[in-house]
């Protein structure tokens, strides 16, 4: 009997020279956390994202984010507002260095931070003697936030932006790339991202400074002596340099991977929106998604999960989308600014299968396990 393939939400798309990079790497011997690839690499991002940026690769997205937090200075006690309709990984870091993540809900054009909650939760904060000390806000699925509005806001009162663009390389707004809209940006290279080092990330700063800084405080913080001399606690957070071989190969095809994962949306759109039971979520003007994962909402939670238990039948990976974070019961302590657009997007919200990689067959598959989901 002939056997299907799974279908996957999100794999890993190689472009071909990735191992070119790689085997550089082993015949140099540079097997360490710094080396050609790894200046190299962060020269190709520079060049993506603009010479006005400066780009420190580290291990994650999540370790970029936890450094951003400690460059702008947030430490014990310190409240930071994080949008709450994202994964974990963008409020984690909050709580490594023991301050607390305050959740600000969605909203509807872009299902991103709103920016009339978060000024709301800042004035509240601000009345209660705890002025938030960052803000968080996440492009998620590559969906541009409105950064204008935040930034705007974020000046107003004077508190620092991490823009968590783990989910939107290749994404613009207004004509910038996102990752370089606000003081500090991170970017991710997990294996399900846009392009992938199997695991990694990347920082973005205003200055070489805060570079440096980034880079010092990822190597362990090694004081500037013979012997090793620290005055500061470090992290083991740097890219290796065989990883960043990976991610060379993969700026190389960075705009191919962009267009086919747009193409991807496109395809489900037009098919798909002949039902009323699903919406789909179009870019704002300005707004230039790389459409990481095409994400639908439909019209309840029992259609859902009758499409996505269809999908699951034929061995088709889909998932609902992220369930807030003030509904996790890891936060269930955290404040929250919340009006309920999240929680209705986790209930009737699904990631379709959105790979660089679907051939038509594997589209037209989905597409037609779709069209026969019972009373859609
Ligand atoms: C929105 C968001 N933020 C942060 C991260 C963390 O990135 P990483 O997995 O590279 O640590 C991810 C992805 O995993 C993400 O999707």
């Amino acid at each position: 009997m002939l056997t299907k393939t799974k279908i996957y939400l999100s794999s890993p798309h190689m472009g071909g020279n990735e191992q070119k990079y790689v085997n550089d790497a082993f015949e140099t011997n540079w097997i360490a956390p710094l080396g050609p690839n790894v200046n190299g690499f962060e020269d190709d991002i520079k060049s993506y994202l603009g010479f006005n940026n400066e780009v420190a690769v580290l291990s994650s997205g999540t370790a970029s984010i936890h450094l951003a937090l400690e460059l702008i200075g947030v430490s014990k006690g310190d409240e930071v507002l994080c949008q709450s309709f994202t994964f974990s990984a963008s409020a984690n870091p909050i709580m490594y260095l023991g301050a607390t993540p305050v959740f600000i809900d969605s909203e509807k054009d872009t299902w991103n931070m709103s920016p009339e909650l978060l000024e709301i939760a800042i004035k509240d904060r601000i009345e209660k003697n705890k002025k938030p000390k960052a803000i968080v806000a996440v492009h998620l699925y590559g969906m541009p936030y409105k950064a204008n509005e935040i930034n705007v806001i974020a000046k107003k009162y004077d508190i620092a932006v991490v823009e968590d663009s783990a989910e939107a390389l290749g994404s613009t707004y207004h004509d910038k790339a996102c990752g370089t809209l606000s003081d500090f940006g991170i970017l991710s290279f997990n294996g399900n991202k846009i392009i992938t080092t199997s695991g990694g990330g990347a920082l973005i700063t205003k200055t070489k400074a805060l570079k440096d800084k980034a880079v010092f405080l990822s190597t362990q913080a090694r004081d500037d002596a013979p012997h090793y001399q620290h005055s500061h606690v470090g992290y083991n957070y740097r890219m290796s340099n065989v990883l960043a071989g990976i991610g060379r190969g993969q700026m190389e095809v960075l705009d191919d991977r962009v267009a086919a994962r747009r193409a991807n949306y496109e395809f489900y759109k037009k098919h798909l929106s002949g039902f009323n039971t699903i919406e789909f979520v179009d870019e704002p003007a300005g707004s230039y998604s790389n459409r990481w994962i095409t994400c639908i909402k439909t019209d309840s939670f029992e259609t859902r999960e009758k499409i996505r238990l269809t999908l699951l039948e034929d061995d088709i990976e889909s998932r609902p989308l992220w369930k807030p974070m003030h509904t996790q019961p890891v936060f269930k302590d955290c404040l929250h600014f919340s009006d309920g657009t999240s929680e209705d997007l986790f209930e009737k919200g699904l990631c379709l299968p959105s790979g660089s990689n679907l051939t038509n067959d594997d589209l037209n598959r989905i597409l037609e396990i779709i069209n026969n989901t019972p009373n859609l």
